[in-house]
């Protein structure tokens, strides 16, 4: 696969351009901090840009076979529009260089897998992430009506932990607490779910 990663200097952006990397794949990654990439910039193409720019992401996106976001606003609650602005330009992009597969990190209790979040998740969700999650929501309306082959990713907390790959994954899962997964579990998820036409126009929500 060719594949181009957005948010690649981020923690389950890394771990999904290892996972391409030890696959043998082609791997692009746009970053607005390249000097970020470290190491991993020798083993990389590297486009130097915004992902919130359309010019930036057509340079990267061209000739590639899908799209892994895993963009995120890192410890800011806030999120400045990044994830309507980033989809905006995506799907501007990607459809224009006709690349049609779009795998796009979220978080569980975003939109409609917000039904089956515990209350304690509820509470979390409603407050603390209120405006991170209402921006990505108003994104993923975008993509769903976007015309791409999109897979919508929603992980429960996200830990630092290793990659267990014993985890759930569903469409809709019912919730208790505040469960946890691994950000390299996740990318595990992200990686397998690009090469799997199962997910195409599927939410996945996924958690231990
Ligand atoms: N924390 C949790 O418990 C949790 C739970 C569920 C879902 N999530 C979601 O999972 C996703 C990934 O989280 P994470 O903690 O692994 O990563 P993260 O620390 O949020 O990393 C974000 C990545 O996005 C990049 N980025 C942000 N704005 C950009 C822009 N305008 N142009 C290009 N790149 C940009 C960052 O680049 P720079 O290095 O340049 O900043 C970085 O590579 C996020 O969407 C988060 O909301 C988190």
């Amino acid at each position: 696969m060719k594949l181009l990663v957005l948010g690649a200097t981020g923690p389950t952006g890394r771990h999904v351009v290892d996972l391409a990397l030890e696959a043998g794949d082609t791997v692009t990654v746009l970053a607005r901090r390249p000097e970020a990439l470290e190491e991993m910039a020798s083993r990389v193409d590297v486009v130097a840009g915004d992902a919130t720019s359309h010019a930036d992401v057509a340079k990267a996106v061209s000739g590639h076979d899908v799209v892994i976001s895993a963009l995120g606003r890192s410890s800011s609650v806030r999120a400045d529009d990044l994830f309507t602005r980033a989809a905006a330009a995506v799907l501007g992009a990607a459809g224009e260089q006709g690349v049609s597969r779009l795998v796009w990190l979220s978080s569980f209790g975003v939109g409609d897998t917000y039904r089956s979040a515990s209350v304690t998740q509820k509470v979390i969700y409603r407050t603390l992430l209120r405006n991170i999650y209402a921006n990505k929501e108003l994104s993923e309306r975008m993509i769903r009506a976007g015309g791409l082959d999109w897979t919508l990713v929603y992980p429960t907390k996200l830990t630092e932990g290793p990659a267990e790959g014993r985890y759930r994954v569903g469409e809709r899962l019912p919730m208790k607490g505040n469960p946890t997964i691994s950000r390299a579990d996740v990318a595990d998820f992200l990686y397998k779910a690009a090469r799997d036409p199962e997910w195409i126009h599927r939410d996945a929500v996924i958690t231990d």
